[in-house]
């Protein structure tokens, strides 16, 4: 358990790190938008992968054999995201931008809640449940939220969210782009990511490998806890306003 006082000295202790700070970026996983009300994958009640195995789902194979069932749940997911607004945590991050010059997002989540924040330039990993690519031409266009599923594209073939699954590579190029802003970075800041999921999760031992001062902050210790050099047990949507007031 942390105490009041343990949070406190943490707060002092990352916004001294940033102040000094010429390059930083962040890793944010499901946590970060839990309290925009969007449920995470592996935490808390309505973990989605309590409710349902991930390889029922999120994976090609899965998609070939039904792709309606697919779509019908990531329909969900898009009205979950439409319907969040981003939190404190969120906002707190673009006004650590203001302070860095070279401040770059990561994250896991599909939701495009940093850059609803105002969060420029962010490296969507897994990529967004707000875009449908199309399986024969490839061709990417807004997700349907209404509509017989699964839908089409113009050229007939069928549409797929434009997510990544289990089984499959990053988008071209993120995954070379999030390691030269960790490389890059003074400070890595790993929040709320149970850091079991691959590439991404590697971009901690990396950061610890570059000599980044890397801290983390989740209610919960992860595998990333030992590689930091700052653990911080706390909600990113009350921990990191703490640290953007002094900033600011
Ligand atoms: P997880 O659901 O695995 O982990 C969420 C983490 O957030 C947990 O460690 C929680 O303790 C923490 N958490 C919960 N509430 C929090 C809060 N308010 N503030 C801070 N932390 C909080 O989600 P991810 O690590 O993002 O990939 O999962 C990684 C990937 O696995 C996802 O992108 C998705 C999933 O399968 C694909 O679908 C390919």
């Amino acid at each position: 358990m942390m105490t009041q006082s343990d949070i406190l000295a943490a707060v002092t202790l990352l916004a001294s790190k940033l102040k000094e700070a010429r390059a930083a970026a962040v890793l944010s996983g499901a946590g970060m938008s839990a309290e925009s009300g969007i449920p995470t994958f592996r935490s808390g009640p309505d973990a989605l992968w309590h409710n349902i195995r991930p390889e029922e789902i999120a994976t090609p194979l899965a998609f070939a054999r039904d792709p309606r069932f697919v779509w019908q749940w990531y329909r969900e997911r898009l009205q979950t995201a439409c319907d969040a607004k981003p939190n404190p945590g969120h906002y707190a991050l673009v006004s650590f931008a203001r302070g860095i010059p070279d401040f770059t997002v990561i994250t896991q989540n599909v939701d495009g809640l940093h850059t609803a924040a105002g969060s420029r330039g962010v490296i969507e990993l897994h990529g967004n449940v707000g875009r449908a690519r199309c399986v024969g031409c490839g061709s990417v266009a807004p997700a349907p939220t209404h509509g017989a599923l699964p839908p089409r594209c113009e050229c007939g073939a069928l549409l797929r969210p434009d997510v990544v699954w289990f089984g499959e590579f990053l988008p071209d190029g993120v995954m070379e782009a999030a390691s030269d802003a960790v490389r890059r970075s003074d400070v890595f800041i790993v929040l709320g990511t149970s850091a079991q999921v691959y590439p991404a999760a590697g971009l901690v031992d990396e950061a610890q490998a570059t000599g980044s001062f890397v801290a983390e902050v989740n209610p919960e210790t992860t595998p990333a806890t030992d590689f930091c050099d700052l653990s911080v047990r706390a909600k990113t949507g009350e921990f990191l306003p703490l640290v953007a007031q002094r900033l600011a």
